[in-house]
């Protein structure tokens, strides 16, 4: 028996090597941990459970079998997180630089259908230089298997990825399929196709970091929710992230304890300037109103003008979704559209409450906007909000004007409570330039064009730029006080906590992407 089991044991440290010191001493040359360094940090101390440890590839191309490898350059298995079951794989970049093959690519493929059967999360450590060329199509086939069951995992359990390393061609589409990206900066990119290829055919000259680089993707294209500075940081934040979620789409997030004060915020009474053109940082809002420092934004450097992100609120886990004065006067265009529509179905599929703040002065004209489908974009917010069952809480902070105030969350679309502060304008549109339309000819013949201009104005705000006439109708439950806000959330989503809605019978909907 005893040699038996040092046989065991000498695969075991056999495999622990991966692709051996000197390539584990390079990737930490580059700041980069090893694949299992990054597992031990993600879960919790003497959690983890590997599974098949021992694999190897059958490939004979290139003399490749003479080249194995215990585990096949990915590490999979289980563990806990905050005391809670994932799954979990962690490419090992010092095996083939990380790159996927059939046996590779049949280990992840085993812990996501055991994902799926079992309601439990999935996070993907990815570090890869992309298929393996020796191996050829199977590594094509090992793709597909993975995106498949990706798309199948979507919307049933939380499905979490970290770049950290290489990941370019079609190996970006996995990551995409994911619920949320982190990037670590500087060393992580994604790209379809590489600087090399975008040179043949483009002729731009680019870097990989400028072309896919972390920075690229959480401020230009929105693909990375997260851009983090070094490996232990992303673990760091991914466990955060996990403190947010349920297990699954038929489980609610974990209930924390909170430290019970007086709920009132004496300071939101003065935070809306008055004038209304003046810009004011939502986020202060917020943190005024969730549970203290418990806001974890997302999509923090994308899309400015709406804020995302997730919160305790009584120590129950929220999801919001706020315009920000303070960037573009939080006017939604398609990118903040699209934005928050995927966040919207993001916390629908996992039973995470909704709370919007409102202050947007409609949607961004223009060409551009129009010419890239602002009509599309902002459906799909649009659409995300009314097929959303979960409870749904709106404060109008100030300006709800035309379709936007529709779109963000309104009582018609399906919201529970809806609040506004005594300093909402909810109209049709602002008030200058209603004046300009319905006054026009009384002000052109006027004397003084200006003066009368003003006087119409100032008839069309008193009018309609408050929330009474939206009260009086029904569309607002209650207009509060901006102090007992948070006060009025907790009762609200607390009563709201059995809410059953159901939409009717279907396959799916057909969302405009
Ligand atoms: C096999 C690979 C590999 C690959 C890297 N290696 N990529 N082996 N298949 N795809 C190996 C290298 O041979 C090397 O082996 C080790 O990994 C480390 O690679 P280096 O090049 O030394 O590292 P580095 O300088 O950091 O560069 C990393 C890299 C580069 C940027 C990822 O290796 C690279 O460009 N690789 C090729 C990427 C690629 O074209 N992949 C196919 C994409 S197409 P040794 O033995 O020296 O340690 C694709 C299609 C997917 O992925 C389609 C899905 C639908």
């Amino acid at each position: 028996m005893a040699s038996k089991l040092d046989i065991l044991n000498s695969k075991k440290e056999e495999a622990v090597k991966g692709g051996g010191e000197k390539r584990i001493e390079s990737q930490h040359g580059k700041g980069k941990l090893t694949a299992r360094e990054r597992v031990q940090l993600l879960l919790d101390e003497d959690s983890f459970e590997e599974i098949g440890m021992l694999t190897t590839h059958r490939s004979t191309n290139f003399g490749l079998e003479k080249q194995k490898f215990l585990g096949d350059g990915v590490v999979t298995g289980y563990g806990t997180v905050h005391g809670r079951p994932i799954y979990v794989f962690s490419q090992d970049f010092t095996v083939f630089g990380g790159s996927l093959a059939e046996i590779h690519a049949k280990k992840i493929v085993r812990i996501m259908d055991l994902s799926i059967q079992n309601g439990i999360p999935l996070i993907g450590l990815n570090d890869s230089g992309g298929a393996r060329i020796q191996e050829g199509v199977v590594s094509l086939g090992g793709y597909a298997d993975i995106f498949y069951r990706n798309t199948l995992a979507s919307g049933v359990v939380p499905q979490i990825s970290a770049i950290m390393g290489p990941c370019a061609g079609g190996a970006v589409y996995s990551p995409a399929l994911t619920d949320f990206i982190y990037m670590v900066q500087d060393s992580s990119f994604m790209f379809v196709t590489g600087p090399n290829v975008v040179k043949t055919v483009t002729h731009e000259e680019v870097t990989s970091e400028e072309l896919g680089g972390a920075s690229t993707h959480s401020q230009k294209s929105g693909v990375a929710h997260f851009s983090v500075e070094n490996d232990l940081k992303c673990i760091n934040d991914i466990k955060k992230l996990m403190s947010y979620l349920p297990q699954n789409c038929e489980e609610e997030s974990p209930r924390y304890p909170y430290e019970k004060t007086d709920e009132t915020r004496i300071d939101l009474n003065s935070i809306i300037p008055d004038n209304p053109n003046q810009p004011y940082d939502i986020k202060e809002v917020i943190n005024e109103l969730v549970d203290k420092g418990s806001f974890y934004e997302v999509q923090e450097s994308y899309a400015e003008n709406i804020v995302i992100g997730f919160a305790f609120l009584g120590g129950k886990s929220i999801g919001i979704v706020a315009n920000q004065p303070a960037f573009l006067a939080g006017v939604l265009d398609s990118n903040s559209s699209n934005k928050a529509g995927r966040f919207v179905r993001f916390c629908d599929s996992f039973n995470i409450p909704l709370l919007v703040l409102e202050d947007v002065p409609g949607f961004l004209p223009g060409t551009e906007q129009e010419w890239n489908g602002i009509i599309n974009n902002g459906a799909k917010l649009l659409y995300a909000f009314c097929e959303a069952t979960v409870p749904r809480v709106t404060v109008i902070t100030r300006k709800a004007y035309g379709g936007a105030y529709d779109v963000m969350n309104s009582k018609h679309i399906g919201a529970d409570m809806n609040f506004a502060w005594p300093t909402a304008e909810i109209a049709v549109m602002g008030a200058k330039g209603a004046a300009e339309i319905i006054f026009r000819k009384e002000i052109k013949e006027a004397a003084d064009p200006e003066a009368k201009l003003a006087e119409k104005e100032a008839e069309y705000a008193e009018l309609f730029a408050n929330p009474y006439n939206a009260a009086a109708h029904g569309f607002i439950d209650e207009v509060i006080e901006p102090s007992l806000t948070r006060k009025k959330l907790m009762r609200a989503f607390d009563m709201l906590k059995n809410k059953v809605a159901e939409l009717p019978k279907k396959k799916h909907g057909n969302i405009p992407l």
